[in-house]
């Protein structure tokens, strides 16, 4: 087999065969392919795409590229969560306890960030002492007593995507439906999940910023689970403003406790309970959604969410009493709060910005390299359709410096306004199943 015929193949718009993908796959793992080879097939893929087929047959060559994790140890069926990344996105944080309180195993893998604000992991370290370096040993112990765990990706997973993915970074070859869909999905199945709810993205702050991107990505991560028997739930969730009130590391977390504790913020309580409802039913703890949504949002009620939250943040080491007594997490110095220069309503915020600005602020890296600030952050004091007046206090940023002018003028660029109230924000747009 030729490199360069199957360039052309895909260049003249043709399928792939099985051999040929993982031709391709093994050939530029192992270094026989060079990246300019790789380079044309992967824009030859971005202008001609790839059959659902070609795209299911291209991630499990990237999950056989490298290792995958065993969790047959874990009793229960098991459930994972997976979202395409947006500002003040905490659910993981509430959706993780929330559905272990109902004896459903979660065995959750997760990175850490680069960007915005820090990853999973990052807010999780906010909380004094936390661990998300388990052993295999260990991980799979806590669920299987917890029915709760976190832990950083260890060992070689999806390398063939680790690979194509730098290439992608510098080939302008990121933005396409199968390649994202293949990357994200290889990632998630390699940490050996079967059930995966997939919370898209769509809007300003998202990676795809249209309905029809974000509906094509969600259908062609659907089609990979299905064609690779695995069962999935797509959930097109909306990223036009931050979800919820808080950005940046001990402030989500504080976020994800309240509603733990049965506060009602209503975007992220809605979109955790939607997510956590589908993973219910279909780890088969309830028969049907409404059942599964009724039930635990009960369990946020009187107390057995944040139960949960508690045991599983002990079990990893985390101190309790920052969680217990939320004012004890890591606090930045100064609180700046900005203000309206407008009378009317917020029409619009832009979540990107947000994230900048909190980045800023030093709640997330720019390089690998750089110490994530965890006191740091923002607090949303307005939301899409409130109404605001001049020098009323739209947002707080928490910073170690006195006067993050840069951060600032982020923060308040991303309000928009208008005289008249705004339609009402939506925050599922849709679910795929
Ligand atoms: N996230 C991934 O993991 N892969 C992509 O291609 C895009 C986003």
């Amino acid at each position: 087999m030729r490199m360069v015929d199957l360039i052309q193949k895909k260049r003249n718009g043709k399928a792939l065969t099985s051999e040929e993908i993982q031709f391709f796959v093994d050939g530029y793992t192992n270094g026989d392919i060079p990246d300019y080879q790789a380079s044309a097939l992967l824009m030859a893929i971005y202008f001609k795409g790839m059959t659902s087929e070609e795209t299911a047959i291209l991630t499990q060559a990237m999950v056989d590229s490298g290792e995958t994790i065993d969790l047959s140890q874990i009793k229960g069926n098991i459930v994972d969560k997976h979202s395409t990344g947006g500002v003040g996105d905490k659910t993981t944080f509430i959706i993780g306890p929330l559905v272990a309180s109902v004896g459903v195993p979660v065995a959750k893998m997760s990175g850490r960030g680069l960007g915005h604000t820090g990853g999973t992991l990052d807010k999780l370290e906010a909380i004094e002492g936390f661990n998300a370096s388990l052993s295999k040993e260990q991980f799979i112990q806590n669920v299987n007593i917890y029915k709760l765990a976190v832990a950083g990706q260890t060992g070689n997973l999806a390398p063939a995507d680790k690979k194509l993915y730098s290439l992608r970074d510098v080939t302008a070859t990121v933005d396409s439906i199968p390649l994202i869909a293949s990357s994200i999905m290889s990632k998630k199945l390699a940490c050996g999940a079967d059930n995966i709810v997939l919370d898209v993205k769509t809007g300003s702050g998202a990676f795809m910023k249209s309905l029809e991107e974000s509906e094509a990505l969600a259908n062609e991560m659907a089609a990979i689970g299905k064609n690779l028997g695995k069962k999935i739930v797509a959930v097109i969730s909306d990223m036009n403003q931050p979800l919820g009130y808080e950005v940046g590391n001990a402030n989500e977390i504080k976020e994800a406790a309240e509603i733990l504790k049965g506060k009602r913020v209503e975007d992220l309580r809605i979109l955790s309970l939607e997510i956590a409802s589908h993973m219910a039913v279909m780890a088969g703890a309830y028969s049907n959604y409404r059942r599964a949504y009724h039930e635990l949002e009960k369990n946020l009620e009187n107390g057995r969410a944040f139960l949960a939250f508690k045991s599983f943040i002990e079990a990893q080491g985390g101190n309790v009493e920052r969680i217990e007594n939320l004012h004890t997490l890591p606090n930045a110095k100064y609180h700046i709060e900005v203000k309206s220069d407008k009378n009317g309503y917020v029409s619009a915020i832009d979540a990107e910005s947000i994230g900048l600005a909190a980045m800023l602020l030093g709640a997330g890296r720019a390089t690998k390299e750089d110490e994530i600030n965890h006191g740091v952050g923002i607090t949303l004091k307005k939301k899409t359709g409130d109404k605001v007046t001049m020098d009323e206090t739209i947002c707080i940023l928490h910073s170690d410096d006195e006067t993050p002018e840069e951060a600032i003028k982020k923060a308040a660029g991303a309000f928009c306004f208008s005289n008249q109230p705004p339609s009402p924000a939506k925050v599922i747009h849709k679910v795929i199943t």
